[in-house]
C-alpha cells in the first residue's frame, strides 16, 4: 500500500516525520556486492574446501624454511672461507697468522699480547666471549667506538682465520706485565673455553 498516490516511491513506514523513498540502490554498489560475494565463494572453495592455496601458517613456514636455507648456505659459506670454525693447527697458516699479529695488531695488543691499547689476549677474562668464534666476530667487525678496528675488508677471510688462530696460541701464556682485566666479570674455567 502506498500511502502517498503522487509519490509511488514512497514508503509506508515513518519514524518522526522521516521517510523512506523506495529507491534502486546504484549499479555501481550492487554490482560491487555481486562481486564480493562471487569473491568469497571461491576463497572459500580454494582455500577451505579444496585446500588448493596456502593460508597464512603454511606461507609462513614455507618462507621460513627458505629463510633456513639462505642462513644455513650463509653459515656453510662462512665456514668454508674461515674453516672448521676450529682454530687451526697448520704451522704455515700459523705462522701467517703470526706475521699479521706482528703487523697489524701487536701495536695495540702487544707483541706477546698482553695487551696496551687493546686488551690482553692471554688472560681468562673476555670482554666478548672467550671463544674462537668470538673472536673471529670481533675481529671481522671490531668494536670501532672502542678502538678496534674492523678487518672485513682488509684481511682475506684466510688471513683472519690464521690470525684467529694464532692468537688462540696465547691463551694461558703468562706474558710479564699484562695489562689487568677490563671487565668484571669472573674468569671462565678451562673447561668452558670451546
Ligand atoms: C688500534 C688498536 C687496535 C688494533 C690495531 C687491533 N686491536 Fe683488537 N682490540 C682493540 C681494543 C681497544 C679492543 C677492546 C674493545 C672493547 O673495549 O670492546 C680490542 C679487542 C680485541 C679482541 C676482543 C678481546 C676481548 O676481550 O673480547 C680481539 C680478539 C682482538 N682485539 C683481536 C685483534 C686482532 C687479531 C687484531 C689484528 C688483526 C687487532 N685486534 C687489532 C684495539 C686494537
Amino acid at each position: 500500500m502506498n500511502p502517498d498516490p503522487k509519490d509511488p516511491l514512497l514508503l509506508e513506514h515513518e519514524a518522526d516525520g522521516i521517510k523512506e523513498l523506495d529507491n534502486l540502490l546504484p549499479r555501481w554498489w550492487v554490482w560491487l556486492f555481486y562481486l564480493t560475494t562471487a569473491f568469497a565463494v571461491v576463497y572459500m572453495l580454494y582455500y577451505h574446501v579444496f585446500r588448493a592455496g596456502q593460508l597464512q601458517v603454511a606461507e609462513y613456514q614455507k618462507e621460513q624454511a627458505i629463510g633456513d636455507k639462505i642462513k644455513s648456505e650463509a653459515i656453510s659459506k662462512f665456514e668454508s672461507a674461515l674453516g672448521a670454525l676450529e682454530p687451526v693447527k697448520d704451522q704455515s697458516a700459523l705462522a701467517q697468522g703470526q706475521e699479521t699479529f706482528m703487523k697489524l695488531c701487536a701495536p695495540c695488543h702487544r707483541p706477546d699480547g698482553g695487551g696496551l691499547v687493546g686488551p690482553n689476549l692471554c688472560d681468562d677474562y673476555w670482554m666478548h666471549g672467550s671463544n674462537y668464534v668470538d673472536n673471529l666476530k670481533i675481529i671481522i667487525n671490531g668494536v670501532p667506538e672502542k678502538g678496534m678496528l674492523t678487518w672485513r675488508g682488509v684481511l682475506r677471510p684466510s688471513e683472519i682465520q690464521a690470525v684467529a688462530s694464532f692468537i688462540y696460541t696465547f691463551r694461558g701464556t703468562k706474558p710479564p706485565n699484562p695489562k689487568p682485566p677490563e671487565n668484571q666479570q669472573q674468569p671462565k674455567k678451562p673447561s668452558e673455553f670451546e
